[in-house]
């Protein structure tokens, strides 16, 4: 049953949780993911943080936040990112972006995979994996044997969970609707539990990493299409504009980066990147 706010509270319920709890709670995340929550969020992060509270048998969120601010607190530090950050995602989500990366981007792409070229394709923030097996699902579309050609796809996400199930790549039917059917039918296949798993060609295509776009990338090679949708907008400007100026050393000559629908490219990075169609950008050749 929900107590009457203790002293200090700000959201009523079990555990006291005082401004000073939120402020520490918004500057770890911060540091840690580059999110920036307002103090409107204060219920939130309290209905999602109360649960690992009761987890970890602690009694207050200032003991909360002691834990993950302590020497031992990286684990801590990532679920509770975890729990913070929405996953929301779709198959086909913005399908605009798909037709511009099948009609305009992958014709010559193809091309160059079929000459024994190089081609690499990015889903940064890439949620539980329906974002890179869409992107898959397009180029298969135009070039079935994408995955025995120099052609990959790289999905990333802060989130390990999201990792994992990208990884495994099981999803229900209705999850796959969006996607044609005709594709989904044929690269996935039906699991035992009714579900459907990304068959050989779609493993193949796509590998999936942790990474956190405001850590380190390891990567070297540059990319030919860039997905980064739905995650800067949870980022403070300066943050986005530094995710923005990150991907253009890694993106080749005319390559496009597809955002968001509530984005936009600003900072240093928009000089260089063309407006090329709703939400998608492209490098002019230097
Ligand atoms: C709303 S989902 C968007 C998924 C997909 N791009 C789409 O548009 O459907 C946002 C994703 O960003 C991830 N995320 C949040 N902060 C991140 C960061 N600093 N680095 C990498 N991924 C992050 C979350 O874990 C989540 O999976």
């Amino acid at each position: 049953m929900s107590a009457a706010p203790g002293r200090g509270s700000i959201v009523e319920g079990e555990f006291v949780f005082t401004a000073d709890d939120f402020r520490q709670i918004a500057e770890m995340l911060h540091a840690h993911a580059g999110i920036a929550l307002n103090e409107g969020k204060a219920a939130l992060v309290y209905s999602r943080l109360a649960k690992r509270l009761r987890t970890l048998g602690l009694s207050s969120f200032r003991d909360y936040c002691a834990l993950v601010e302590g020497a031992d607190g990286i684990d801590e530090r990532q679920k509770m990112t975890a729990a913070l950050t929405t996953n929301v995602t779709r198959f086909y989500r913005e399908p605009h972006h798909f037709d511009d990366l099948r009609d305009r981007v992958l014709p010559k792409l193809v091309e160059r995979a079929r000459a024994g070229g190089r081609v690499r394709l990015w889903s940064a923030a890439c949620s539980n994996g329906q974002e890179p097996y869409s992107m898959a699902l397009t180029l298969l579309s135009v070039l079935p044997e994408a995955a025995d050609l120099d052609v990959r796809i790289l999905a990333t996400d802060i989130d390990p969970n999201m990792v994992a199930q990208g990884h495994d790549g099981t999803y229900s039917e209705e999850a796959l609707e969006p996607a044609p059917a005709t594709l989904w039918r044929k690269y996935f296949n039906r699991s035992d539990r009714g579900s459907w798993t990304a068959g050989p060609q779609l493993k193949r295509l796509v590998s999936f990493k942790e990474l956190n776009l405001i850590g380190d990338w390891p990567m070297k090679g540059k990319f030919d299409a860039i997905f980064c949708r739905n995650v800067v907008i949870y980022f403070d400007d300066p943050t986005q504009e530094r995710v923005w100026s990150r991907f253009v050393p890694l993106m080749q000559p005319g390559a496009t980066l597809y955002i968001g629908h509530s984005e936009r490219v600003a900072g240093p990075a928009a000089n260089k990147l063309q407006t090329a169609g709703l939400t998608t950008y492209r490098l002019g050749a230097t």
